[in-house]
């Protein structure tokens, strides 16, 4: 619109150069074929160029250079004016209103007080043209008096748009915070959160500045919220917004994620620094105090922090908030009001790997892949079986090392699947014999396979024997009761709540409470029936945790968390 506008000054321009030269005389001595030129080249040469100015070049152009280069554009549509006004008669030219041109565009390019810079410069241009072309001495400068209402009117013009302009500008701005803001704690908000984090992602991926994702989540809210309401609940909430804003730095921009949940992301901070600042920030909020939090069954209202530092293996931005995820679940789970660190990719097995056997990470990713590639549901399956197998492991009082055989089994117990034809695994109705009899190869595929990688050759026993079943009848062995090695017969237990509970193309899945039966049914029989006790707790410890599998709304991710949940226990 304002470079229609523009264009328009220069055409108008054009037309009163052309009906004053047209009328008067020739600007030059030209004849008949320079003033065709000269004609073309004003009405189609320069606004074809003005167009591909304006229209190719300032669009590859934004923010502070652009405004500069707006400013010199209207300045020199002043002085062009100017010499249009003056080479159509000066004082006496009638052209003097084309300076509204570009007082217009000007006050809405660049505000009022740009644009009462253009009238006031305009006007100066009008008053000089005055001064220095007075009439044959003794006449009356009439024109003076024309001027200086066209003057009046230049600044009537330019303030008034101007002040539009503004109200426009404020009104806009509040639209913009409103989308992006958070009305109850004027912290940025879920949206702007994942605006900037890709942002920021695709900033430390061109090795720009390092990245580190921060989520809190008020321990005890909701008790906090069912105790004293919800506008006792806000006030929290108002609170630790408070709190966080008090750290936005250029490094540091806070959030609120959503519910009870808040963000920090940091950008441009090394570890030393993201360590001092998130203990700084749990010494902070483990000195705050709100109303009745004596009253809650922990008797303060405290913070959970999850921290994941994106390096080379995290692939992207919502991976990283993944791991942040993880490392929050790990701070509530160990008993809350703590700062738990996301610590990256196999710390334990990197030093191992890496002497011994290259990279296993992403070794097990493209394991991973490929199976995925082959069986949705087996990808998907996997992850869960991961965290089922987390849970348990807690519950059962696992050491370090039991801990991370059976994670490391739940992560490669199907692998062996990859040396299933695929017709096998995807297939809709019920397998023929032959196909089941190789169907139940795959543990005895899967050991093959891990038994040469030393990393992960403690969790062989878990891959071979997670279809045995405790009765005797299971496969590949037949193995019978405690015969069974321990962590198997747990993964046989987690392995089959899943296989219930997820929807296959021939059979319906099983609620979380049918499968519990099906599973208390079965103790003694296929399960170790302390295994099954001991994950019907986990199973009920967790349950809210675990709704978004119950409800059916997990699909397979991509197996991002690989690194996390191996070394998550
Ligand atoms: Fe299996």
């Amino acid at each position: 619109m304002l470079s229609a506008l523009k264009m328009g000054g220069v055409v108008y321009a054009a037309l009163v150069l052309n009906n004053f030269y047209g009328r008067r005389q020739a600007l030059f001595e030209l004849n008949d074929y320079f003033s065709f030129m000269a004609a073309t080249i004003i009405f189609i040469a320069l606004p074809l160029s003005y167009t591909y100015w304006t229209f190719v070049l300032l669009k590859k152009i934004s923010g502070r250079t652009l405004r500069i280069i707006e400013a010199g554009e209207n300045l020199f549509f002043v002085g062009l004016f100017w010499a249009v006004v003056m080479l159509t008669g000066a004082g006496d030219s009638r052209a003097k209103a084309i300076f509204l041109f570009v007082i217009i565009t000007s006050t809405i390019q660049l505000g009022m007080g740009f644009g009462i810079f253009t009238a006031a410069l305009s006007s100066a241009a009008l008053i000089i043209i005055d001064i220095f072309h007075q009439p044959a001495a003794g006449a009356v400068n009439v024109r003076f008096e024309d001027d200086i209402a066209m003057i009046t009117l230049f600044f009537a013009v330019a303030s008034s748009l101007g002040y539009y302009v503004r109200a426009n500008a404020i009104h806009i701005k509040g639209l913009v915070e409103r989308i992006n803001v958070d009305w109850l704690t004027g912290l940025l908000n879920h949206r702007s959160f994942h605006t900037d984090l890709s942002f920021r992602f695709e900033q430390f991926t061109k090795g720009k500045a390092p990245l580190a994702l921060a989520l809190l989540d008020i321990d005890y809210f909701k008790q906090y919220n069912d105790m004293f309401g919800h506008p006792k609940g806000d006030e929290v909430l108002k609170g630790v917004g408070n709190t966080l804003r008090e750290y936005q730095t250029g490094l540091v921009t806070p959030y609120r994620y959503g519910g009870d949940e808040f963000a920090l992301i940091m950008a441009g901070m090394d570890n030393a620094q993201i360590g001092h600042f998130t203990s700084e920030l749990r010494r902070v909020f483990s000195e705050m105090e709100f109303e009745g939090e004596e009253f809650l069954s922990a008797k303060k209202l405290t913070v959970s922090v999850g921290v994941a530092v994106a390096d080379d293996y995290t692939d992207s931005a919502a991976e990283l908030l993944k791991y942040a995820d993880d490392a929050l679940y790990k701070s509530k789970f160990n008993d809350r009001n703590r700062i738990e660190f996301y610590s990256s990719a196999l710390e334990w097995l990197k030093d191992d790997i890496e002497r011994q056997q290259g990279h296993l990470i992403p070794t097990i990713k493209t394991l991973a892949g490929i199976i995925n590639a082959k069986d949705k549901y087996t990808y998907g399956h996997m992850e869960k079986v991961v965290l089922y197998a987390k849970l348990l492991a807690r519950e059962l009082d696992l050491d370090a090392v039991e801990t991370r055989r059976l994670i490391l089994g739940a992560y490669v117990h199907d692998i062996g699947k990859l040396n299933i034809s695929e017709a096998i695994l995807v297939k809709k109705t019920p397998l023929e014999t032959h196909e089941w009899e190789a169907l139940k190869q795959h543990p005895v595929h899967g050991e093959q396979i891990i038994r040469p990688i030393p990393a992960l050759r403690e969790a062989a026993g878990v891959v071979l024997h997670h279809h045995e079943r405790f009765d005797g009848r299971g496969y590949p062995d037949g193995l019978l009761g405690h015969q069974i090695p321990y962590l198997a017969r747990v993964m046989a237990v987690v392995d089959s709540f899943d296989a219930m509970t997820t929807e296959r193309p021939y059979k319906r899945r099983l609620s979380f409470d049918e499968a519990i039966i099906e599973l208390k049914s079965n103790a003694g029989t296929q399960f170790d029936p302390r295994a099954v006790s001991a994950f019907l707790r986990a199973l009920k410890n967790h349950r809210r945790y675990l709704s978004h599998i119950e409800s059916g709304d997990y699909a397979g991710e991509p197996l991002n968390g690989l690194e996390g949940e191996i070394a998550d226990e």
